[in-house]
C-alpha cells in the first residue's frame, strides 16, 4: 500500500518566530506509520526547523535548490547542502518556479537527477494551465511534464520520486479540482510512469493533489484511487490546519 503524504508548503510565509513556533506546536503530533508529514520551508529557517524537529514524526524539506554541487551561482543553495543539514525532501518545479524564476523541464530533470545523488527525495510539480484546461490539453501537457522530468532516472529512483499533480488555476484560487477531475489525471500520471517503467513502479509511486487543499476537501481527495496526499499551501500555514490535514492522512492511510 502506498503512503499518504501531507506536505504544506510555506512559499514566502512566516517570520523566524511564527516558523519555530508552528514546529514546536507540530512535531508532537501523532503520524500513523503510513503517513508522512512534510514542511516545506523558507532555506533560512531550515537548519533551526531540522533540530527543532528531531525526534518527531515531521520532516523538512527545500522549496527549491539548484542542480550543481557547488559553484559560481550567487544566492543559490545546492542540493548537497540541504543534505547536510538533515532536509529529506525538496520541492521541485513548482509552477511558481516555472513562472517566475525560468524554472523549465529541463532543469526539472537535472534537479530530480541532483536529489537522488545527494539522498534527497524529489517532490516533482506539473500542472496544467487554466487555458491549457480549457483547450482539452491538460493529459498531453502532463504526460510531457512527467516525461521530462523522470528522464534518465531508474526505476528505483521514480519509485521513490514524489509526483504532485497542482493544476495552476486551482493554487490560491480556492477553486478546487473535483476529486474526479483530480483523481483523473492522477490515475493518467500513473499510467504514464507504467508506460516508462512498468505496472509494479507505478503502483508505488506517490502521487499528491495540490490546489486549494483544505481540511474540509482533503477526505475527498484522498478517497480515490489515484491521489496518495497532498501539497498543501494556505491551509498548512496554521498549525491546526496543518494537524487537520494530516489527521486526515492518519485515518486514510
Ligand atoms: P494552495 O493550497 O494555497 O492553493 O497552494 C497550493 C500549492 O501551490 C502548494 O504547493
Amino acid at each position: 500500500m502506498r503512503n499518504k503524504v501531507i506536505a504544506g508548503n510555506w512559499k514566502m510565509n512566516k517570520s523566524f518566530e511564527e516558523a519555530t513556533q508552528f514546529i514546536d506546536e507540530v512535531k508532537g503530533m501523532e503520524v500513523a506509520a503510513n503517513t508522512e508529514a512534510i514542511v516545506c520551508a523558507p532555506f533560512i529557517y531550515l537548519t533551526n526547523l531540522v533540530e527543532r524537529a528531531k525526534g518527531s514524526n515531521v520532516k523538512i524539506a527545500a522549496q527549491t535548490m539548484h542542480y550543481e554541487e557547488s559553484g559560481a551561482f550567487t544566492g543559490e543553495v545546492s542540493p548537497s547542502m540541504l543534505f547536510s543539514i538533515g532536509v529529506t525532501h525538496v520541492v521541485i518545479g513548482h509552477s511558481e518556479r516555472r513562472e517566475y524564476y525560468n524554472e523549465t523541464d529541463d532543469t526539472v530533470n537535472k534537479k530530480t537527477i541532483a536529489a537522488f545523488d545527494h539522498n534527497l527525495t524529489p517532490i516533482v510539480c506539473v500542472g496544467e494551465t487554466l487555458e491549457q484546461r480549457e483547450a482539452n490539453e491538460t493529459l498531453s501537457h502532463i504526460e510531457s511534464q512527467v516525461k521530462q522530468a523522470l528522464a534518465n532516472l531508474n526505476d528505483d529512483q521514480i519509485t521513490k520520486t514524489i509526483i504532485a499533480y497542482e493544476p495552476i488555476w486551482a493554487i490560491g484560487t480556492g477553486k478546487t479540482a473535483s476529486s474526479e477531475d483530480a483523481n483523473e489525471v492522477c490515475a493518467h500520471i500513473r499510467k504514464v510512469v507504467a508506460d516508462i517503467t512498468s505496472q509494479a513502479t507505478a503502483d508505488k509511486v506517490v502521487i499528491q493533489y495540490g490546489g486549494s487543499v483544505k481540511p474540509d476537501n482533503i477526505d475527498e481527495l484522498l478517497q480515490t484511487s489515484d491521489i496518495d496526499g497532498a501539497l498543501v499551501g494556505g491551509a498548512s500555514l496554521e498549525p491546526a490546519s496543518f494537524k487537520q490535514l494530516v489527521e486526515a492522512g492518519n485515518r486514510l492511510s
